[in-house]
């Protein structure tokens, strides 16, 4: 595929793919050796319409540690400040001759409708409520290190799932890898179509989370709401928010994930996250592994 958009069009075999050639990157990266010149000459922009600390820095280092030159792009302090819309932008930014467009967008749709109109890559890094590849593509990375399997897992998402890409992203790819995907949380927060994608709407968080091999509890994304569609954080934090108390339902073994950034003490306890089933730092270093290996196979060696 000459972009990434999304989870949902990809094959089983091309997520795979992505994992193993990101597995091979680790491993390099954990020799220290930090620079390859893989990308010498290519130029990336990451082009962020919202906020990000992960993503965004994780798809700077990304570049560089392959070896490209990367532009910052801030929607504030920009001419988008000034009215100029999203295809103008890029436009003007494809005219300096670079290679691939990261984009961040409170759209939905944003990544595509940019693939359509630009003749370089686009990698998706979060559209709006509609998926954010990457970050499936390093929680997968994560389980898969940690399992040595993506297959015939129980994975529980806990949140607000209505408004969250990165929950759409993880149903399409835990499903298409062979494990099955529970969700729960707040009626308001559970989108009518949540089994289409392919999760199981579990009975409550307890029903969720028993006997999981992955435990992922969201944040509540306050800025996707018109009005706030729970009570207050305090009796979230009672009724949804996983604590060791819910954690110990899930397999001893069981790994907690979180995309970051977490709201302590709403959607997890302190403790469950600085906690020794906690992979949220792991999870943060598999991400760099996960775009280079993305930014590689799409402008890097042989397509697809
Ligand atoms: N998980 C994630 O997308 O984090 P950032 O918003 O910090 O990039």
């Amino acid at each position: 595929k000459r972009h990434l958009l999304g989870i949902r069009e990809l094959e089983a075999e091309e997520i795979s793919l992505i994992l193993h050639q990101a597995l091979s990157l680790k491993e390099i990266m954990e020799r220290d050796i930090k620079k390859v010149p893989t990308l010498r000459g290519k130029a990336v922009v990451n082009l962020f319409y919202e906020p990000s600390t992960r993503t965004r820095n994780s798809f700077e280092l990304a570049a560089k540690y392959l070896s490209a030159d990367t532009i910052n792009f801030s929607a504030s302090g920009s001419s988008v400040q000034k009215g100029e819309t999203l295809k103008d932008t890029a436009k003007t930014l494809e005219m300096m001759a670079i290679d691939a467009i990261v984009i961040r967008h409170q759209s939905a749709g944003a990544a595509e409708f940019l693939a359509r109109h630009v003749r370089v890559p686009v990698i998706n890094a979060g559209d709006g409520t509609h998926e954010h590849p990457t970050q499936a593509l390093l929680d997968m990375l994560t389980v898969l290190v940690k399992k040595g399997t993506l297959s015939g897992l129980k994975v529980a998402i806990v949140g607000d799932i209505l408004h969250s890409r990165v929950a759409r992203s993880n149903i399409f790819g835990f499903t298409k890898m062979g494990s099955k995907v529970y969700v729960a949380g707040p009626g308001t927060l559970i989108p009518a179509e949540v089994e289409r994608l392919g999760a199981v709407l579990a009975k409550g968080v307890e029903d969720a989370v028993r006997d999981a091999d992955v435990v992922m509890p969201l944040r509540i994304q306050l800025e996707r709401q018109k009005k706030a569609m729970f009570p207050t954080p305090g009796e979230y934090f009672k009724f949804y928010g996983i604590d060791e108390e819910k954690l110990r339902l899930a397999k001893e073994d069981a790994l907690l994930l979180h995309p970051g950034p977490v709201n302590r003490g709403i959607e997890l306890s302190s403790a469950a996250m600085d906690g020794p089933q906690s992979l949220i730092n792991e999870q943060v270093k598999n991400g760099v592994a996960v775009r280079m290996a993305v930014l590689y196979m799409l402008i890097g060696g042989e397509r697809n």
